[in-house]
């Protein structure tokens, strides 16, 4: 959520800017803006819309400085037009900053610098941020920031210039900034994919931390001034992850990196008939476990909730994270928390890590990205090693999400020393083969999307552990079409929008041959009656698919645990060639931000 990047060096400041904003741009698209120092003066050029609106402008090229820093937005305060675009300045144009986050005491501290004389002339919260800097200014930009700070509530990622100092200050709460160390150069980002084409040296910023970066050097202290000695971590991932590789979409790309994602997730964890993590709480300790998650990640969550009760039997809570941390949890020192998140920066998942942490409950993390802020607030974790996942909707983070949690859950059954069914391990082995022969029949399921292109609405189906199969399904095609789409229990939807189907109605119907399999046909049967068009996912045909279902998609039958990972695969390839028939910006769906560090 808002893209951030600073640079301080030697070489041309603009281009390396730009660059870092288009790597950046998924995290936020409603308007972009650089800032460079040139002579002792402040050039800001800003644009609403994307990053390529912005690069067209003719001034750009003509700005040279070395220092500089640039923004692309997700909106929070004030609309998305040029003047609520980062960065923004002080009266005198002096100091510039950008910012991600929000700032809670916006009214208040608005209020008083209009008191005292300050003109402040967009209406986000963060515009603030660069007169309450100046009023403190007094020839030391750092020492001007923790002083500024020290008055501000609220979630910050800051980085901030002066024109007459050849640095770049970062300051962070709550919204995540990484330093990148060149030879020569530093750099400051919003996360480390922009940052990967300069230099693999990074250091993650923790909350009141404060930065003061100059070509060769770096300083890092607290907010109250404390000096500290932080860890150099090395980047692992590299910088062809980050390219289409060929393909159209990041989307479709990630949707066809998942044999090797889940391979990815699987090795040195599941050996001779075992699962091997490294995870640190004494789980004979443990009497309830909670999975907080938000948006896609909430839905492996739900999955997993399947997975722990059936093989640990152990209670099993599912939360979203922004209503986890305000209904005051009932957690104790016996309680395990999970937070599940690609990003590993979603700002409720972060907050409720941290509540739960207080209630002196164990934690750990479900996480892509390594050295996010979960990764640092939690105990252990599983990283879950699928890449970088750019497209904005999630799709290979989810398929390992769920894997993990199965993980989990086997690990957690060894601990009770109870035995590993033998079909779930060989089940998990030959899962990348099973999604090999989903992606091979993409061609089918896109021609089914061709035919459904121009629908206004459907519904998802499904029992069980694909029931939320049917929610992740949704939720993909609303989020990259533009199509209303509710996922629902199968057997609930004639307790309500069993009302909304006509033969204008595609009902999509996850529909595994497992025990509930005959459940499901009557179901379908329900919906046939009322003259629905039925897409049914199946393991193999039948006579009484062939007769109730308009469209069939095939997949492997797997072991039951497994078959919401082979089921998603052909509904995320069903939203990916519906939202692209319909010509939408799939990477970037419109209002979306891939992770949202806002509470
Ligand atoms: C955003 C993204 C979703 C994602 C959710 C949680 O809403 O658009 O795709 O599922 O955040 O993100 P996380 O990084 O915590 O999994």
């Amino acid at each position: 959520m808002c893209g951030i990047i600073g640079y301080v060096g030697e070489k041309e400041a603009v281009p390396i800017l730009i660059k870092g904003l288009e790597t950046l741009e998924y995290r936020g698209y409603d308007s972009a803006g650089v800032c460079v120092s040139v002579s002792e003066e402040l050039n800001v050029i800003k644009k609403k819309g994307k990053i390529a609106e912005l690069k067209q402008l003719p001034e750009l090229s003509q700005i040279n400085g070395n220092v500089g820093i640039a923004h692309t937005r997700w909106a929070t305060h004030g609309e998305p037009n040029e003047i609520n675009a980062h960065p923004h300045t002080d009266s005198k144009k002096e100091i510039a900053i950008v910012h991600n986050g929000i700032i809670e005491n916006y009214y208040t501290l608005k209020k008083l610098l209009e008191d005292e004389g300050y003109n402040i002339v967009s209406e986000t919260d963060s515009e603030i941020i660069a007169h309450l800097i100046s009023k403190f200014y007094s020839g030391n930009l750092e020492e001007a920031t923790m002083k500024a700070l020290h008055f501000v509530e609220g979630a910050f990622g800051l980085v901030i210039m002066h024109s007459r100092e050849r640095k770049i200050v970062a300051a962070r709460k709550g919204s995540p900034l990484v330093i990148g160390i060149g030879n020569g150069e530093m750099f400051v980002a919003s996360d480390i994919t922009a940052l990967m084409e300069h230099t693999k040296r990074v250091i993650y910023l923790n909350d009141d931390e404060i930065a003061t970066l100059t070509p060769n050097n770096y300083s890092i202290k607290t907010l109250d001034g404390k000096e500290i000695d932080k860890n150099i971590d090395e980047i692992k991932w590299t910088v062809d992850q980050m390219e289409k590789g060929g393909f159209k979409h990041f989307m479709l790309k990630e949707i066809f990196e998942q044999p090797e994602s889940i391979r990815n997730i699987l090795r040195g964890r599941v050996k001779d008939n075992s699962v091997n993590l490294t995870l640190d709480f004494d789980f004979k300790e443990i009497e309830k476990i909670v999975l907080v998650a938000c948006g896609t990640s909430w839905h492996s969550a739900l999955i997993g909730k399947h997975f722990i009760e059936k093989l640990v039997r152990i209670p099993v809570e599912v939360d979203y994270a922004s209503e986890f941390r305000y209904r005051d949890p009932l957690l104790d020192e016996k309680s395990l928390v999970v937070a599940i998140s690609q990003s590993g920066e979603t700002a409720d998942t972060l907050a409720a890590i941290k509540e739960a942490k207080k209630k002196k409950a164990k934690t750990i993390g479900i996480v892509n990205v390594v050295g996010s802020s979960i990764t640092r607030e939690v105990s252990s974790g599983i990283y879950l090693h699928a890449g970088p996942e750019i497209g904005v909707a999630s799709t290979k983070a989810f398929t390992s999400q769920v894997v993990a949690l199965l993980l989990l859950s086997l690990y957690l059954r060894k601990e009770k020393n109870l035995s590993i069914d033998k079909e779930i391990l060989d089940g998990l082995e030959s899962l990348p083969e099973m999604i090999e022969k989903v992606l091979d029949s993409s061609e089918e399921i896109k021609k089914i999307a061709e035919k459904l292109k121009d629908k206004k609405n459907f519904l998802y189906l499904g029992r069980g552990l694909n029931f939320p199969t049917a929610l992740e399904g949704a939720l993909k095609l609303k989020e990259i079409s533009y199509i209303h789409a509710e996922g629902y229990p199968a057997a609930e939807m004639k307790h309500g929008p069993i009302a909304l189907i006509d033969d204008d109605m595609p009902v999509v119907f996850v529909c595994p041959k497992d025990d509930t399999y005959k459940k499901i046909m009557s179901n379908m049967e329900e919906v046939k009656a009322r003259k629905g068009n039925i897409v049914a996912v199946i393991n193999e045909k039948d006579d009484k698919i062939s007769e109730l279902a308009e469209h069939v998609i095939e997949v492997p039958k797997t072991s039951e645990l497994l078959s919401p990972i082979v089921n998603s695969i052909p509904l995320q390839l069903f939203a990916y060639y519906i939202a692209d028939f319909k010509g939408c910006d799939i990477d970037k769906p419109r209002n979306l931000a891939k992770s949202v560090t806002v509470e």
